[in-house]
């Protein structure tokens, strides 16, 4: 079964409204028309979130929205088989460009899936040095809770992007 077969099924599944679908397939379009790569890797992702965590809607919206911030890298650089470190300083903004473009709309994603997903590697990015003015007055208990989906999240992303990016593989 093909993974967007998968993703409709996983839609069921968890009774998601259509209006809902339909704002994560808009972004899910954007991402097919700006690289196919990272549209089947963030349904993958997605997909393999929402199966490891109790939130399972939570885990599928940001597995499905963590590089929606690669919308905002210029094309010819997502394509490259071999970065430059410059090319790898501008792929490195796709974490806050993505924060940004989802916004209050899909705020836990924006956090704990765009954010924070490069936050628990060795090489973290970008940098936060305090976290609670970034994210204002939301609660404790949601920002605990994205903590936790980031780490889970990083290694799902990183064991899929090892297994079919097909540029170098350097921990984006
Ligand atoms: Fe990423
Ligand atoms: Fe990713």
């Amino acid at each position: 079964m093909s993974l967007e077969q998968n993703l409709d099924d996983k839609f069921k599944e968890l009774n998601i409204i259509e209006e809902q679908q339909n704002k994560i397939r808009f972004y899910l379009n954007m991402l097919k028309e700006k690289d196919i790569q990272t549209y089947y890797h963030s349904i993958a992702v997605g997909l393999k979130m929402a199966d490891a965590v109790d939130d399972k809607k939570a885990g599928l919206y940001c597995g499905i929205l963590h590089d929606i911030g690669k919308l905002a890298i210029d094309d010819e650089i997502l394509r490259k088989t071999e970065f430059t470190q410059d090319d790898l300083e501008k792929i490195k903004e796709h974490p806050v460009y993505g924060f940004l473009i989802l916004g209050e709309e899909f705020a836990f994603s924006a956090l704990a899936g765009a954010l924070l997903h490069h936050q628990n590697q060795t090489k973290s990015y970008p940098c936060i040095k305090n976290l609670s003015t970034i994210i204002g007055s939301k609660n404790p208990e949601s920002l605990e809770k994205a903590k936790q989906y980031a780490k889970i999240l990083h290694v799902i992303d990183d064991k899929d992007a090892k297994e079919h990016r097909r540029n170098n593989y350097r921990e984006q």
